[in-house]
């Protein structure tokens, strides 16, 4: 029997830093945070490749972590969930990953130091490593708090190899249309979407005017993330979701039939209480691509997609809070 193929998620790894505060400060001020530091493993690149192999999926992660304690348990926690780390490589000169973060209320602020993550692909012997991988694989998932370049060389790679590209455009960075066409799935909150379609412009033969895909405040949210997406479609991506919080997310898939226009999806969250929406965005890029990977309609994998990432705000932490496909399965029923 052939071996499963492996998802190869590409990307970063941090050590979350977490601590709870009734407002941000200003420049200049101390402000007492609520109770003490917590230490969660995180990063994009992670929380992604962790929640969909407790979702079901045969996961490797290539990334970079520093010589540090954090390195090693930034590796264990991967290891833990099942994923695999061949490919995560050891950086001596640079420290692991870490990202600052604010819980206010039900939002967060962050800030990343990238560290090791700043010199994924910079190591040639390791990026051959990687793209060997990858030829291998089902899919490649990709964010973007690793070098861009990286991503790009990637992406051209993956091409080459016909594997199919997921990128979770987050945080948001201007990207090329020539990158964008080379991308199956395309996943971005409204802010991403809104901050790429800007920057995109009209695409030569768009249907749309500039206005239906840049009126934020006179629409409401559905129709105008619809129209963002119908842009971003029109801009050559198959297939881009666009996740709206507490308010669920849309999926604009290519029409199977010659002649049809895009097909538009969208699923409402349900009402849960929250606790912590760090990394809602990377459980919904996990479950999402583990749904269509194994062959769910459209329409199904992003009602999984929504009510596992749902699942995931209900609970403290990056990777720590991601759910398992029981807990989701049991929550769908
Ligand atoms: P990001 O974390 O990247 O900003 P979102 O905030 O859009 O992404 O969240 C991703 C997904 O997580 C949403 O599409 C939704 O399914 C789920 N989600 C986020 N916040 C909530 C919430 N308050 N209640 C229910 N589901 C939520
Ligand atoms: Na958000």
């Amino acid at each position: 029997m052939e071996e499963q193929k492996r998802i190869l998620v590409v990307g970063s790894l941090n050590m979350d830093q977490v601590v709870q505060v009734p407002r941000l400060p200003v420049l200049g001020e101390t402000l007492l945070g609520a109770g003490s530091l917590k230490l969660v493993p995180g990063g994009k690149g992670a929380n992604q490749a962790v929640a969909m192999a407790r979702l079901g999926g045969a996961v490797t992660m290539a990334g970079r972590v520093g010589h540090d304690p954090f390195g090693q348990q930034l590796l264990v926690a991967l290891q833990a969930a099942g994923v695999s780390t061949e490919l995560v490589a050891i950086d001596e000169e640079e420290a692991s990953g870490t990202a600052f973060i604010f819980l206010v209320e039900q939002d967060n602020a962050i800030i990343v130091a990238a560290g090791a993550n700043g010199c994924l692909g910079r190591d040639a012997e390791h990026l051959t490593r990687i793209e060997e991988a990858l030829a291998q694989a089902s899919a490649v998932v990709l964010q973007l708090e690793i070098p861009l370049a990286t991503v790009e060389h990637l992406i051209k790679a993956a091409r080459a190899a016909a594997v199919p590209v997921v990128l979770n455009a987050a945080p948001a960075q201007l990207l090329s249309p020539d990158l964008l066409r080379q991308v199956e799935l395309l996943i971005v909150n409204e802010h991403e979407a809104q901050a790429l379609v800007t920057a995109l412009g009209t695409p030569p033969d768009s249907t749309m005017t500039s206005a239906e895909s840049r009126e934020p405040a006179a629409k409401d949210v559905l129709t105008q993330a619809r129209a963002l997406a119908l842009r971003l479609h029109e801009h050559g991506v198959a297939t881009v979701a666009v996740t709206l919080g507490a308010a669920g997310a849309l999926l604009v898939t290519r029409g199977d039939q010659p002649g049809t226009g895009p097909l538009s999806l969208y699923e409402p969250a349900p009402r849960v209480q929250v606790t912590d929406t760090t990394a809602a965005g990377d459980c919904f890029v996990g479950a999402l691509t583990v749904a269509l990977l194994e062959g769910q309609s459209p329409a199904q994998a992003l009602r999984f997609a929504v009510y596992a990432s749902a699942l995931k705000v209900t609970r403290f932490g990056a990777q720590s809070g991601l759910p398992s496909r029981a807990e989701v399965m049991a929550f769908l029923a």
